[in-house]
């Protein structure tokens, strides 16, 4: 049985978890702590790095006692400390970069280097003992990729965003119409009194025989819909509704194609996006009718935390993988190259 301590600091969001396991059983999940940055940004539109650096050094700290206690473990027990390496902001990677280096050394514990990205892609399996072949899309604020995954730690890239990811596009649109950051939920609550057929979005490469996305395009035609209309507010239910139709139908259209091509029949969604629940009703009701399995991540894991870095971090260590503590961070660190 190992115990893993991990700090996920990518970002806006400060987390530490710790995470319990062993090989074949499913990990245990003993704490899990997230002290979000939202409301210091919410003022600016989105995320100020200087200011998520300055938070995440000051929180830390206090954030690890924390998960310690809650977890019911000394930093004494724990068997391997990691921290989130990249992709992410520079200012922000190197606060929990630094802190779990600092903690493995200190402790004579190893540490591990863990890509965000892969922690979000395995966010779906933290309940079970294994991770199945299958095909993974993650739709996060900065990414949307989709994967063929034979097994942990063996990804292989079908496609990507050409330009912004699904997450970036919720919050620019929620941007232009006046809604609050982070867009998404906001657009997501807007959509529910609104009606999807109002408004004909463009559904960007649909029909493109490579499996990448775009949403600039339906950004841009949200943007010329604006001056268009005669009561902004009135008309933002439908605007929504309209725009998150869009995004759903494109991300659900690709998605099945690739679990088709692969002959799979297993569909996994991580990433902040996928907590939106009219997203996640369109894939539960298709691939129930097409009778593909669909894993989702718990809600809690869908936006960013430190449990799904923990227990990428679990699956690593168990499996014998360390890396020097003299790793560097890498903002733009790729999943697979
Ligand atoms: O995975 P995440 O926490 O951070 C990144 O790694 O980027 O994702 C954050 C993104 C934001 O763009 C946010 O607007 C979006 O996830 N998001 C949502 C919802 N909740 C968060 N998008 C659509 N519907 C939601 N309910
Ligand atoms: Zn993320």
């Amino acid at each position: 049985m190992s115990i893993v301590l991990a700090i996920e600091s990518s970002c806006d969001e400060t987390a530490v978890a710790v995470v319990r396991g062993e090989c074949g059983v499913a990990a245990e999940i003993l704490s899990s702590e997230i002290s979000s940055q939202i409301p210091l940004h919410q003022p600016y539109g989105g995320v100020v790095p200087e200011l998520a650096s300055r938070n995440h050094s000051l929180i830390l700290r206090p954030l690890v006692e924390t998960a310690l206690k809650n977890a019911g473990v000394t930093i004494g027990q724990i068997d391997a400390f990691a921290a989130t390496a990249g992709p992410g902001l520079a200012s922000s990677l190197l606060i929990g970069n630094t802190a779990a280096k600092a903690m493995a050394c200190a402790m004579r514990k190893p540490f591990l280097a863990i890509n965000h990205l892969e922690g979000h892609l395995l966010s779906p399996f933290v309940a079970g003992s294994q991770v199945p072949p299958h095909i993974a899309l993650i739709i996060s604020g900065g990414h949307t990729l989709l994967l063929r995954v034979d097994a942990a730690s063996s990804y292989q890239k079908l496609g990507s965003t050409l330009d912004d990811a699904a997450g970036e596009a919720f919050d620019k649109v929620a941007k232009m119409i006046g809604l609050p950051y982070p867009g998404g939920p906001n657009i997501e609550r807007s959509a529910l009194t609104g009606n999807p057929q109002r408004f004909a979005f463009p559904r960007g490469l649909l029909h493109e025989p490579h499996l990448n996305f775009s949403f600039s395009g339906l950004k841009t035609s949200v943007l010329y819909t604006l001056p268009k209309l005669a009561d902004l507010e009135a008309d933002t239910p439908d605007l929504c509704a309209s725009f998150q139709e869009a995004v759903i139908d494109v991300l659900l259209q690709k998605s099945l194609r690739a679990v088709r091509e692969s002959g799979l029949k297993h569909l996994a969604l991580s990433g902040g996006v996928s907590l939106n629940r009219a997203l996640r009703r369109a894939f539960q009701s298709t691939c129930e009718k097409d009778g593909f399995t669909l894993s989702l991540s718990d809600p809690s894991l869908c936006t960013d935390n430190a449990a799904m870095i923990a227990f990428a971090a679990l699956l690593r260590h168990l499996d014998g993988q360390h890396d020097s503590l003299e790793t560097p961070i890498h903002p733009n660190l790729p999943l697979v190259s």
